[in-house]
């Protein structure tokens, strides 16, 4: 997704954006760019690419100011050209600003624009709102000559916000105000750092690290404009509003690299860490029950709940899979899993006693925001099961569980997805001892969560074997995943991990279904990747892999310590520790993030920001 970053203080602002546009990399993007106000000028510099490349640039012709903006983009509208990147000018130079999001209405606003004669040089709805925002600046002018430039400026801005269609988070400049940035948000998050007599502006608050903790999420509907001496924001139906000030809590070095030589890397070497933060303070062992401190629920409501729906996108919705299967067993309430996409808009049948939950990472998913405002809108209680402190969907919902698993940095989730089905375990043990699970089915689950960050650091040591197999199999151009129960989910996960990061073509079906069709996929260029367990159908997966042999398919094992018989079998085997079934997602996923990482990395991709991949969807 593009990312933000803007700065208005006593610094120089070029050092800072280009810092801030590095932690912004991981959001996913195409281009950078960079504008300052120096003079009463406008100055930019744009370049295709990384934004090293952008820093070569500005080392050959730097730019110079106390405030500016930069922009990291992830195209949609337009080709990824040097005149493409954002920031963009207005009318003759008057304003210059960075957008994330998408205007749904550019081409008719860019037809007016024309007919007024103003002159596009670019393919992006970005430079629609640049030019409408210096023409209700020109007009405001006019309008209101009594007025300063600041009051023109804002009533410009807010008269040209009403006429954009669609989602954007905007870093504006104007010529006449070299000490003045605004910001506007609708749709795309923007977060306003606050320091002495400088401020910081960004799509999300990594950039700040070791600038300011103190911080403001800005709200849809609001603008901010913000100088040195103070800001204000003013919301576009309620008026002028006191900001809320968020301390960030142990805002850690978490998201520099460390030595490892990619965040994936690092991340999946995390989970056991950031288990344990999903199990800290959750567990009661003398109720044999969960705890968590932000459901917003009383008890009598989360008794009246007859049915959950989770929903979800990518990586998040196959830990939903997986809740689905927990909730159903352990709480035995029925459970429905809704990919974000389709129920922002399919309206299914849902009672007021029904209970929503947002999953995700990022707490700025789009199509999960919009699911979660829907059903918010029909009443449900609709909480979030989210990673991120503080972002959209995390501040809109009821209430909700944070995963706490720290900065998740590469594109590819990971540690997230195992902090997702800790804390739905929690959760299913806590809403089933609400209702019929005994005290010593509660206190068991306890105990096995307990041992599970541990159960993952031994399931670490299989990273030799793994490179080892991504070694044999980086040369195949398509891969079947397969696993059944609790591992369904499982094979969906691994497939996507490896889709997504060596753009190698992959399916993850239950291993049951094979012989439904996909079974004529099979020969021996086409490995099969089973997740077979020890568990109550083992025999069941046993004979869907033998099947597979049968047809001269590799197969590649992901096995339980101990399992003697599998070897027989499989081609190649990865052993994990044996653990309850329903607790297999969290180990039986961790040497499939493994093998997606090797075979990508053997096939020369770029792990941490995959092409036409965005660590944060925040659009349709
Ligand atoms: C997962 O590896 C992907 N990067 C992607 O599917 C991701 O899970 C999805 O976009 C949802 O993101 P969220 O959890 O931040 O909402």
């Amino acid at each position: 997704m593009c990312g933000i970053v803007g700065y208005v203080g006593h610094r120089d602002a070029p050092s800072f954006l280009l810092e801030g546009l590095h932690r912004l990399e991981y959001r996913g993007y195409d281009s950078a760019g960079m504008a300052t106000l120096e003079d009463g000028v406008f100055s930019l510099r744009k370049k295709t690419g990384r934004v090293l490349e952008l820093g070569g640039l500005l080392k050959t012709d730097p730019l110079k100011g106390t405030m500016g903006s930069g922009h990291t983009r992830w195209a949609t509208h337009g080709q990824v050209t040097d005149i493409n990147c954002h920031p963009h000018l207005g009318g003759d130079g008057e304003v210059v600003l960075a957008h994330n999001g998408v205007i749904e209405n550019y081409t008719k606003l860019k037809a007016k624009l024309v007919a007024l004669g103003y002159k596009f040089i670019t393919e992006t709805d970005t430079e629609v709102v640049a030019h409408l925002l210096a023409h209700h600046y020109r007009d405001q002018k006019k309008l209101t000559p009594e007025n300063g430039p600041k009051e023109n400026a804002t009533l410009a801005l807010e008269h040209t916000i009403l006429m954009l269609k669609g989602t954007y988070g905007l870093a504006i400049m104007f010529r006449d105000l070299p000490e003045t940035l605004f910001v506007a948000r609708q749709g795309s998050p923007l977060v306003i750092g606050v320091g002495d007599k400088e401020f910081f502006v960004a799509s999300d608050q990594t950039p700040f690290r070791g600038y300011t903790n103190d911080v403001v999420y800005l709200s849809d509907r609001e603008i901010a404009i913000i100088e040195p001496s103070g800001f204000e924001i003013i919301h576009r139906d309620t008026g002028v509003t006191a900001p809320s000030i968020t301390t960030l809590q142990n805002v850690s070095e978490d998201s520099d690299l460390g030595d490892y030589p990619h965040y994936m890397l690092k991340e999946i070497f995390e989970q056991p860490i950031s288990i344990e933060n999903a199990l800290r303070g959750r567990l009661d062992e003398d109720e044999a029950t969960a705890v968590f401190g932000g459901l917003n629920l009383t008890a009598q409501q989360l008794r009246r709940i007859d049915r959950i729906v989770l929903t979800a996108c990518g990586t998040s919705w196959h830990a939903a899979l997986v809740g689905e299967y927990l909730l159903e067993e352990f709480a035995r309430i029925p459970t429905e899993v809704e990919y974000a996409s389709e129920l922002r808009y399919r309206n299914p049948p849902m009672s007021d006693t029904t209970m929503v939950f947002a999953i995700t990472q990022s707490g700025e998913t789009a199509d999960t925001l919009a699911a979660m405002r829907e059903c918010k809108r029909k009443g449900h209680p609709t909480l979030a099961i989210c990673n991120t402190v503080g972002s959209t969907i995390a501040r809109e919902a009821d209430g909700g569980i944070y995963l706490h698993a720290g900065p998740e940095i590469g594109v590819a989730s990971t540690k997230a997805f195992t902090s997702q089905v800790t804390v739905l375990i929690e959760l299913a043990l806590f809403l089933g001892r609400m209702r019929h699970l005994s005290y010593p089915a509660g206190r068991r689950l306890i105990r096995q969560l307990k041992d599970m960050p541990n159960k993952v650091r031994q399931t670490l040591e299989c990273h030799d074997k793994v490179k080892q197999i991504a070694e044999k199999y980086a040369g195949f151009n398509n891969f079947l995943y397969l696993g059944r129960l609790y591992n369904f989910p499982v094979a969906l996960e691994g497939a996507l991990k490896l889709k997504e990061i060596s753009y190698v073509h992959a399916e993850g079906y239950p291993a049951a279904e094979m012989k439904h069709g996909p079974i004529a996929l099979v020969d021996e260029k086409t490995p099969s990747v089973f997740v077979v367990p020890q568990g109550g159908i083992y025999p069941k997966i046993i004979s869907n892999l033998e099947e597979i042999k049968a047809r001269g398919g590799p197969v590649i094992a992901i096995a339980c310590h101990g399992d003697e018989q599998i070897a027989k079998l499989a081609d190649d085997v990865i052993f994990v520790p044996e653990v309850e079934e329903y607790m297999q997602p969290i180990v039986t996923s961790v040497p499939l993030q493994l093998l997606s990482y090797h075979i990508a990395l053997l096939r020369g991709c770029n792990v941490d920001r995959p092409r036409n991949l965005a660590k944060s969807v925040t659009v349709e």
